[in-house]
């Protein structure tokens, strides 16, 4: 019995406890594209807000699916639920649909002939995306752009010396501008985002990088480095969450060496100054603008 699962629904939909895990943000998680197409028998998708990145996961899904294998997806009412019935229908599929906790729940039998899958498959692919000249995919965190924050942060931060990270590294937005400095010696990409890691690879062809798709907040920390840029994640799960950044400044001092210096971007209204107080010797607000403030945090 082969059961799949996406993400980590919540204890109300009694997710399955024998599955295998597919979602691109759980490290060490199978990826859905890998699964052989009709060799599952069931499947439990809680469904990620973006339409692009929500489609093709559906599609992958129902594509991995035994005809007769069952589909059960739930996604929050206002955060794509309301559009999983009709999203589903699309595939021309029958769907079940229910109201949970604040959810809205679809329930699919896989049917012999199904529309549409390959193209919601094509419409979430990864791609090099044009203006941008980088590999992304819907889904990675400002996936077809350069977000402001991060736009200050490479305007602003010196040229770096020394081995490096890049916490929450997205596609790689900012490691190009950090490896312009020849005296740079290492730089760690890390997310949680496998998506993003992947891409990164393709847009980071550099002898100095290494690439590492896992949780910040648990890496082992040797404080061994001389510097870390970030913009660290602010949402978990959709959620506005500001313990995300503080756990970010947190590990970014335990993984610096003495002296070593933190380089981080947010949104100016996001409370960070006490946590880089509390870690740091040395704090300055380097550049306030646009919404973003940058800090420069010594240890
Ligand atoms: C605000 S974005 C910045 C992305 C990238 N630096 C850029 O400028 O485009 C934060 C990144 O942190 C990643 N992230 C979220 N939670 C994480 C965690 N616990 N550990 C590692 N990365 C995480 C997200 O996937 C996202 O790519």
């Amino acid at each position: 019995m082969t059961t799949l699962l996406y993400g980590r629904p919540p204890a109300v939909f009694d997710p399955p406890g024998e599955a295998t895990q597919v979602s691109p943000l759980i490290p060490g998680s199978t990826p859905l594209e890998d699964v052989a197409e009709g060799s599952a028998d069931g499947a439990m998708i809680y469904a990620p807000p973006g339409v692009l990145e929500r489609r093709y996961a559906l599609a992958l899904a129902l594509r991995a699916l035994k005809v007769g294998g069952r589909l059960d997806v739930m996604a929050p009412k206002d955060k794509g639920g309301s559009r999983l019935k009709k999203e589903l229908q699309a595939f021309g599929v029958e769907v079940g649909e229910s109201a949970k906790a604040h959810h809205r729940r679809c329930v699919v039998i896989r049917p012999e002939m199904m529309t549409g899958i390959d193209e919601a498959i094509e419409a979430g692919a990864p791609r090099l995306v044009e203006g941008l000249e980088a590999w992304s995919q819907p889904g990675v965190f400002a996936w077809d752009r350069i977000d402001a924050g991060s736009l200050l942060l490479a305007r602003t931060v010196p040229a770096l010396k020394g081995a490096g990270a890049d916490l929450g590294c997205g596609y790689g937005a900012l490691a190009t501008v950090v490896l312009g400095s020849p005296v740079v010696t290492a730089l760690r990409l890390i997310d949680l985002d496998r998506r993003a890691i992947e891409a990164a690879r393709k847009n980071v062809d550099d002898p100095r990088v290494s690439f590492e798709w896992a949780d910040v907040r648990t890496l082992e920390a040797v404080g061994d480095l001389d510097f870390i840029v970030t913009n660290p994640p602010f949402h978990d799960g959709g959620a506005e969450d500001k313990r995300l950044g503080q756990a970010f400044i947190r590990q970014a001092a335990a993984m610096l060496g003495k002296g070593g210096v933190l380089w981080l971007v947010a949104n100016r209204h996001l409370p960070y100054e006490a946590d880089l107080n509390a870690a740091f010797k040395r704090v300055r607000m380097a550049a306030d603008a646009g919404g973003y403030k940058l800090f420069e945090a010594v240890k």
